[in-house]
């Protein structure tokens, strides 16, 4: 009988030679949260807490990651369209993504870690914009069927404060960051109610802190999920 099992040794006298070893799967790790609730500066120390252990991480975002996503980006940031084309155009994205870099890493052993994925979709453009709930699922259905981050940890933020934390950046803001402030409650009620229901999955993170206290809750919760 042929060995499939990379785990499992051949017995003595076995005329197939046994296969060699393949690494295991990388973990798949999202941060997600509303503009402003200050994912960036906690996803570079992840990543650098996750390199200290001698992990290969592939750092990366969405919409982008690729250069044909980056480009989606562009237009999906600055340029007006249908409800239903941006959803579409992020999940273009993604499957580009998935395909070209997430997919391979992971396969190769290497973690990703990743700004933003399916959920931001479900909660801007479903709790956001009002999205069909069955497009979204028949979308995510299609472009990742049994796939889902490992971790995931949604910054939480009262829209108010994360509204005066971009605005006090001076950076022009975007298609998204124009939204009114009823948008981003809609669009973090959708992340709250999603958490709920994948609490194994998704990890919401309480972003009123300081960013030290923030990155000790993120190493806890890492090295219990990874490391023990
Ligand atoms: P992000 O990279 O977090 O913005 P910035 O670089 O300005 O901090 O995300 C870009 C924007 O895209 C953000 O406003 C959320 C939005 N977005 C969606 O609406 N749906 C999605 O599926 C994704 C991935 C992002």
């Amino acid at each position: 009988m042929r060995h499939t099992d990379p785990t499992t040794p051949a017995s003595a006298g076995d005329p197939e030679p046994r296969p060699a070893l393949a690494p295991a799967r990388g973990r798949f790790i999202t941060f997600e949260g509303i503009d402003g609730a200050g994912k960036s500066s906690q996803i570079a120390a992840t990543v650098a807490l996750l390199q200290a252990a001698g992990i290969d991480v592939d750092q990366t975002r969405e919409p982008g990651g690729t250069a044909l996503g980056e480009r989606l980006r562009e237009l999906l940031l600055h340029e007006p369209m249908h409800l239903e084309t941006e959803a579409m155009l992020m999940f273009a994205a993604r499957r580009e993504h998935l395909a070209a870099r997430i997919e391979p890493a992971l396969e190769a052993g290497r973690w990703v870690v990743c700004d933003r994925f399916s959920d931001a979709t479900f909660a801007y453009q479903v709790g956001g914009r009002g999205l069909d709930r069955d497009k979204f699922d028949a979308l995510e259905a299609w472009v990742h069927p049994g796939l889902q981050p490992d971790l995931t940890l949604v910054f939480d933020l009262d829209p108010a404060v994360a509204a005066a934390r971009v605005a006090s950046t001076g950076v022009d803001p975007d298609r998204f960051e124009r939204e009114q402030r009823d948008f981003f409650v809609r669009v973090r009620t959708a992340y709250l109610e999603r958490a709920t229901r994948a609490p194994e999955r998704m990890r919401v993170i309480d972003a009123d802190r300081p960013p030290e206290v923030i990155r000790a809750e993120i190493e806890r919760i890492v090295r219990e999920r990874f490391f023990s």
